[in-house]
């Protein structure tokens, strides 16, 4: 699929969505004032352009550790040759949203991607098989970085590939590759692509 025509397809999976409202009233609830909960979004042309910087064309298995309304996980299905992508996010309303749209996603499109959605705690997800991992990271705090990165060198397989936003990756495990600048919803943000070792 070109990425305009991922475009209009998200333009009618998404049409009414309120993810900053679902975020926020979550949060609200559940008094989560972790500035890592902070919601944004990717844009299709920005996320297309970043996982095509990826050296080795994208396939196998993608992850999005903190994947929002879902909206990286589809367009990964999209845009891309993955067998399986898959979304963990700790806002419950979120995931339920991303299932939804999902399913119509099933009604309007075919895809051989196979996608989940899972409520979790990101540093709990076991992304082992993932060829590609994205972290939306532009606010995902210090603690949450380096915690994540000791997750993804303890589980990633060499050759595999970490995606970052706006934060760096510092372990010996990962080899930078390169950084694409690219418009986020909320403004330009730096992804950096990661080699695993
Ligand atoms: C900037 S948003 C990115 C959403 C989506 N990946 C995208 O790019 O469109 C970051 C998301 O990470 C989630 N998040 C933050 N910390 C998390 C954690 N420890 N476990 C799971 N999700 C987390 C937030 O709730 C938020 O929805």
């Amino acid at each position: 699929m070109t990425v305009a025509e991922a475009e209009a397809c998200l333009e009618g999976l998404y049409a009414g969505a309120e993810p900053y409202r679902l975020s926020h009233g979550f949060r609200n609830q559940q008094k989560l004032t972790d500035v890592s909960f902070t919601y944004g979004e990717v844009q299709p042309a920005s996320f297309h352009a970043v996982l095509s910087a990826v050296p080795k064309a994208p396939g196998g298995t993608f992850y999005d550790l903190g994947s929002g309304s879902g909206r990286a996980v589809i367009l990964s299905s999209l845009l891309f040759d993955f067998e399986r992508a898959v979304g963990v996010e700790l806002v419950a309303p979120l995931v339920d949203f991303s299932n939804e749209v999902l399913a119509k996603l099933k009604t309007q499109a075919t895809t051989r991607c196979v996608i989940d959605f899972y409520t979790g705690d990101l540093l709990q997800a076991d992304f082992s098989e993932a060829q590609v991992v994205f972290a939306h990271s532009a606010c995902y705090s210090m603690d949450l970085m380096k915690a994540l990165v000791a997750r993804a060198e303890a589980l990633m397989k060499p050759g595999a590939v970490l995606v970052t936003i706006n934060k760096n990756v510092h372990s010996r495990a990962f080899q930078r590759l390169n950084s694409v600048l690219c418009e986020m919803d909320w403004g330009s943000s730096l992804a950096s692509i990661y080699l695993r070792r």
